[in-house]
Parts: C-alpha cells; sequence; structure tokens
C-alpha cells in the first residue's frame, strides 16, 4: 500500500503541530506548578535534550525506513525474530487511547471558547463553580463539545495525509504561533514577568523528588509525541530525502519554545493577579479565566484568543494521535481511508464518553478504580506506564537490533561528527533513563 507523502515543510510543521499539543500548554504549566518550578522545568529540558532528541531520531527512523504502518515497519525491519518484533507496533494502540481524554479536554477548551466571549467568571470562586459544574454535572454540554472535537479531527484524518492532515496543520499553526506571539509580547510588559521567570528558572533541588523526576521524563515523551506512533507514522509519509535529523531539532526547538512561551504568559499572568500557580488541572480553566476576567477588556480578547490557540494545539496534535491506528486499519485489512477514519474515531468517541461520565458526579463511582477514574486511567496509563516502555523498545530496536549498516546509511551523513554521540545515546543513556522511569513507577527507586 502507497502512503501519500507530506511536502518536506508540510512534514515539519504537521511534526511541530503534533507535538505541540494539550501538552504545552495545558498539562506543562500545571505539572511545573506542582512540581515546584524551576528544578522540574529543568530536569524536563535535559531529559528533551539528552532522551528526546535520540528517541525522536529512532522513531522518525523506524518510520522512514519501514513506510508504512507500526507493526510492518518493525516487522519489516527486524532482521530476525519477526514475528516477535511486529508486536512491537502496537505500541500505535496508545495514541488511540490518549485520544479517549484527549478529546474530552479539546471539547471542554471548545466549550471555553463560548464561555470566554460571553460570561467569564468574575473571581476564582466563581470560576472553579463553572469549571466544576461542567465536569462533574454537564453530562449533556461535554459530550456535545467531545462530539464536535470527534468530527473534527475524523473529517481532517479521512481527508488524507496531504489533503487533510498537513493543510490542517499549515492553517492552525501559524495561527496558534501568532496568538501566543502577541500574548507573550503583552506579558512582557508587565512587572510580573521576571517574577514568572524566576519561578520557572530558578531551581530549588529539595523540591525536586523521583516522582517529579520521572513525571519530567513522562512529560518530556508525551509533549514530544514519542512513544506514540505518531512521529514514526509520519515519517513513513517522510519524502525520500528529507532530513530526519533537521526535523528532529526543529520539532525539539518548537515544542520547548512553546511550551517555555506558554508558561510565562500563564504564570506572569497568574502572578500579576495574585493567583496561586499550582493549581492542578484546573489552572487553565479555573484561574487564568478569572485573571482574564479581571484583565479587563484586553482580557476577554485575550480569553477567547487563548482557547483558540489551545483548541488548535489540541485538534493538530488530535490527528497525529488518530493517524497511527487508521493506517494500520488502511494496510492491514485495505479498508478505505474514511471507513478506517471512521471505526477509530467511533471508538475513541464511544470510550470519551466513559471518560467524562467517570467524572459525573452520579457515575464516577461506577468508573473509578484504586481512587483512580477512568479518565485518570487513561492518563496515567499511557503517558506514565506504556510510554516510557514503547520508548524503551525503540531505543534497543535502533540500537541492538537494526543492521547498523541500515542506521548510518541513513543517519551518518545526516549527524555528522555528531552519529556516534547519538548511537551511545540511543543503546544507552535513553534504555538507562527509560529503565529508571520504569523502577520508579514500580516503587522500587525512589528519592
Ligand atoms: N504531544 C502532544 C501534546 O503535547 C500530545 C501527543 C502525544 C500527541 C502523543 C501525539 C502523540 O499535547
Amino acid at each position: 500500500m502507497k502512503i501519500a507523502q507530506f511536502s518536506r515543510f508540510g512534514f515539519m510543521i504537521s511534526a511541530v503541530g503534533a507535538a505541540v499539543g494539550l501538552g504545552n500548554i495545558w498539562k506543562f504549566p500545571y505539572i511545573t506548578g506542582k512540581y515546584g518550578g524551576g528544578a522540574f522545568v529543568l530536569v524536563y529540558l535535559i531529559t528533551v535534550m539528552l532522551v528526546g532528541f535520540s528517541v525522536m531520531i529512532a522513531e522518525m527512523l523506524i518510520g522512514y525506513l519501514g513506510r508504512r504502518d507500526c507493526n510492518t515497519n518493525f516487522e519489516h525491519l527486524a532482521p530476525r525474530h519477526k514475528g516477535l518484533w511486529k508486536h512491537a507496533g502496537w505500541m500505535a494502540v496508545t495514541s488511540t487511547l490518549v485520544m479517549m481524554y484527549y478529546s474530552v479536554v479539546i471539547g471542554w477548551i471548545l466549550n471555553y471558547i463560548v464561555v470566554a466571549s460571553t460570561r467569564l467568571p468574575a473571581s476564582i470562586a466563581e470560576a472553579e463553580v463553572t469549571f466544576n459544574t461542567m465536569l462533574t454535572q454537564g453530562v449533556g454540554t461535554q459530550i456535545f463539545y467531545h462530539t464536535l472535537a470527534f468530527l473534527i479531527t475524523t473529517i481532517v484524518v479521512a481527508k488524507g495525509i496531504k489533503g487533510g492532515i498537513e493543510k490542517f496543520n499549515m492553517i492552525l499553526m501559524p495561527l496558534l504561533i501568532a496568538i501566543l506571539a502577541i500574548m507573550f509580547a503583552y506579558a512582557m510588559t508587565m512587572s510580573s514577568f521576571s517574577h514568572a521567570a524566576s519561578y520557572m528558572f530558578a531551581a530549588d533541588w529539595s523540591k525536586l523528588n523521583s516522582e517529579a523526576f520521572a513525571v519530567a521524563v513522562g512529560h518530556a515523551f508525551f509533549t514530544l509525541s514519542l512513544g506514540y506512533g505518531s512521529i514514526m507514522i509520519y515519517s513513513a509519509s517522510l519524502p525520500k530525502g528529507g532530513n530526519i535529523v533537521h526535523s528532529t531539532l526543529f520539532v525539539i526547538a518548537g515544542d520547548t519554545l512553546i511550551a517555555l512561551m506558554a508558561g510565562m504568559v500563564l504564570f506572569t499572568f497568574l502572578f500579576q493577579y495574585g493567583a496561586e500557580p499550582a493549581k492542578g488541572p484546573g489552572l487553565v480553566f479555573i484561574s487564568l479565566p478569572a485573571v482574564f476576567y479581571a484583565m479587563g477588556a484586553i482580557g476577554s480578547i485575550f480569553a477567547v484568543l487563548f482557547f483558540f490557540a489551545l483548541a488548535f494545539a489540541g485538534l493538530t496534535s488530535a490527528v497525529s494521535l488518530v493517524e497511527p491506528m487508521v493506517q494500520y486499519l488502511i494496510d492491514k485489512f485495505d479498508m478505505t481511508r474514511l471507513k478506517a477514519a471512521i471505526v477509530i474515531g467511533l471508538i475513541f468517541y464511544l470510550f470519551g464518553i466513559v471518560a467524562i461520565l467517570s467524572q459525573i458526579e452520579w457515575s464516577a463511582p461506577y468508573l473509578t478504580w484504586g481512587g483512580k477514574n477512568f479518565f485518570d486511567w487513561m492518563d496515567y496509563l499511557t503517558s506514565s506506564v506504556l510510554l516510557p516502555v514503547a520508548g524503551f523498545i525503540m531505543a534497543i530496536f535502533v540500537g541492538f537490533v537494526i543492521e547498523k549498516e541500515r542506521v548510518t546509511s541513513v543517519l551518518k551523513s545526516q549527524l555528522g561528527w555528531s552519529f556516534p554521540l547519538w548511537y551511545f545515546s540511543i543503546r544507552y543513556i535513553a534504555p538507562i533513563a527509560l529503565i529508571f522511569v520504569m523502577l520508579n513507577l514500580m516503587g522500587i527507586i525512589t528519592f
């Protein structure tokens, strides 16, 4: 089966679109707040540079050499034990699991575009009521906007790599960057800008425990979209001669820059109006709307722009989360793209409704196990458990299983003198870091 290809630039923008998502603007600021700021940011940045960089090259390489769905790529590239290795491709299932809650959050954001344009809450207390009412009682509202997120995503994916995904990213990503740049410029004029900078960059090591460490590594993977098959499946459509290393650098730089910018904007606004940074997942939906209200006229404009930007970030990632399993159905069952998109769409759509119900007051008790509801389980299972495993498998596969000549044939010229460094990192540094994360999760290593 031939996969329609991106243009080279379209590939880079789409890969940045996959990486820049709710992770950057919704998650990064609140986990930074939760784990105490600077030290956490530093560990995250170091992980992105050391582990994220080498694993992204590996994931792109597997896609680029394999050029098919994830299972077939592993099968095709493994010199021995093909039947076993093809199962590594099941890492792509993670992407659909993520969509089961990701689409719900995009739904909240779409709802908040409306909230922001009609009735911004006047205080944090009021904002809390607005958000919690939606979360614990608003079944209809949440399902409505989740349906919208499902429809947009499915239609774009059904239109294909070039006519759907690439085009969508080429329009939304520049808009997202423009909105963020305007808000960043405005934040720079505020007196709390330097407070925000010291909060994000001054490291207080005493706050950094092993959990924060593991979360930072997990988040580095999540935000770069590593270990989900998204980057692999996009790279399968990278035209021959496309540069993996340049693309990786571009994606990492873009993703990091946007996360840091979003963090600076959010923390500046919050500090300026005396709001607390560590508010958990509600940060963007509770503290921020109240702060926008306090900012007056400009605040109401920013509020709408901000939620649009967040929706753009989320949707461009969502299409990359749907694509891996869609490609699987196309390759394996010869399905048309439209049909494959509908099948995968319906799966995450229906489980998304379960995720919604798992937070609704009356149904939550039935959908909660071990202190976590279905929504939280999906988040935990995907970003904290499946992802380090997938990262580890890819690192071992590229570092030890694929013949070195195959790896060098593509990467030697692209990496130049740094090839041995990358090769060392993918064989030893990345796997060790990922083993550490897994041991930490099991409670075996903690500090
Ligand atoms: N990287 C995206 C984000 O930061 C999430 C994502 C993960 C998208 C995996 C695709 C694959 O929100």
